[in-house]
């Protein structure tokens, strides 16, 4: 008979998001009440897993978090395990720091590792994987892009507040006759840029699969303004790049897997619209905004079913899967196969239909079939990210 799951570690690396907290409060309640299993959480993500950094998480310890954003054990975007920035003599080195995390698990008496991540860790969950360690990954991420899973928590609450301040700023265009870019994350996928575009009720959205043509973002705003509107909100994703241009780079952080920090292109396009219509352009840019605050009660539920599921795939030992939602139902998928590939905008996605139906302008460019203004908006580098 296999032997009974008694302790098990959970961290949470990557960028935060609201539902984190959430999953972990799922987690430690289900371990304890349906298994009696022990919960300890590593600090600041992989981090304290490779530095052996961690806490003991009892039911008290999750009481009081559902509602609450980030993250009571920290994380990190910056601590793949295979590549360690270690600094030394003042610059950063990159040291395969894995087996120290192995070792640490071992030490711990660990059963499994419950790794909530996005993209990069997964990637180095899989890597664990590898080396022998049992583990679980729960998705999340406010950009919505990570493979084998149709959503992921953090998203319904980033594209509240994404809506929210779109809303509040149709008031402030309409008095000032303004052109009004709202500048969202989502890195190299359009999905918050196009469902917060929708919700908010924008007039033209530009995401990062197709790069866009500024003849037709100008155009668009020239005939609403002869219908008589005298305003016009863009949303703009920060991966968003003119047809033929570069991504807008805002900085970059060497010491994470994927050192691009995007930002700032709207600014770009307002100096252009200006330029070209004479029409006054305004800018603001959510940012990391759109990381804070509380859960949705969407994302609530759905942080609860993730961090239930992966307790119970834990207790039946079908390790080394990510939980994922297929339609309604959770379910999950290997986690090799989720590993250095990003979910993004399709000509298929429902909701990029419907923007073409309600008769926004995404940036297209006249005369192009709509498939082939697509692009690969993911530059080679960055594939994965921590
Ligand atoms: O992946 C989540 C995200 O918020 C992206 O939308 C954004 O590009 C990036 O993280 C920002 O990262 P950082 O917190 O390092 O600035």
């Amino acid at each position: 008979m296999a032997k009974r799951i008694k302790r098990i570690g959970v961290l949470t690396g990557g960028g935060d998001c609201p539902g984190l907290n959430a999953v972990l409060r799922a987690i430690v309640r289900t371990a304890k009440n349906d298994y009696g299993i022990d919960v300890i959480g590593f600090i600041d993500g992989y981090e304290g897993l490779v530095e052996g950094r961690y806490r003991e998480l009892s039911y008290k310890d999750v009481s009081g978090i559902l509602a609450r954003g980030g993250t009571i054990l920290g994380t990190s975007n910056r601590a793949d395990p295979f590549h360690f920035p270690v600094l030394e003599h003042e610059d950063y080195v990159y040291l395969d720091r894995s087996s120290a995390a192995v070792r640490n698990f071992e030490a711990l008496g660990l059963d499994c590792l419950i790794a909530i991540g996005g993209d990069g860790t997964m990637a180095a969950s899989a890597g664990m994987a590898e080396k022998g360690i049992p583990v679980v990954g729960v998705p999340k991420t406010i950009d919505n892009d990570l493979y084998g899973t149709d959503v992921t928590f953090g998203f319904d609450s980033a594209l509240t507040t994404a809506t929210e301040a779109i809303d509040k700023i149709h008031t402030t265009a309409q008095s000032h006759h303004r052109v009004m870019l709202v500048e969202v994350m989502g890195r190299y996928a359009g999905w918050l840029a196009l469902f917060s575009g929708v919700a908010g009720g924008g007039d033209i959205i530009l995401i990062p699969e197709i790069p866009y043509d500024i003849e037709a973002i100008c155009n668009a705003v020239k005939t609403r303004n002869a219908r008589g509107a005298t305003f016009s909100i863009i949303v703009v994703g920060e991966g968003a790049r003119p047809e033929g241009g570069d991504l807008t780079v805002q900085r970059t952080v060497q010491t994470s897997p994927d050192a691009i920090r995007l930002g700032g292109i709207s600014h770009k396009i307002a100096a252009q619209i200006e330029g070209l219509t004479n029409i006054e352009c305004r800018v603001t840019i959510l940012g990391h905004l759109l990381r804070g605050g509380a859960p949705t009660s969407a994302d609530r539920i759905l942080a609860t079913r993730f961090g239930v599921h992966a307790v119970h795939l834990v207790a039946n030992r079908e390790f080394d899967q990510m939980v994922s939602l297929h339609g309604n139902s959770i379910a999950s998928i290997p986690i090799g196969d989720v590993a250095g590939k990003l979910r993004v905008v399709t000509p298929e996605s429902d909701v990029f239909k419907a923007a073409l139906s309600l008769g926004l302008c995404l940036g297209i460019a006249e005369g192009i079939p709509i498939d082939e203004q697509f692009a690969d908006s993911t530059p080679q580098h960055s594939k994965t990210r921590g």
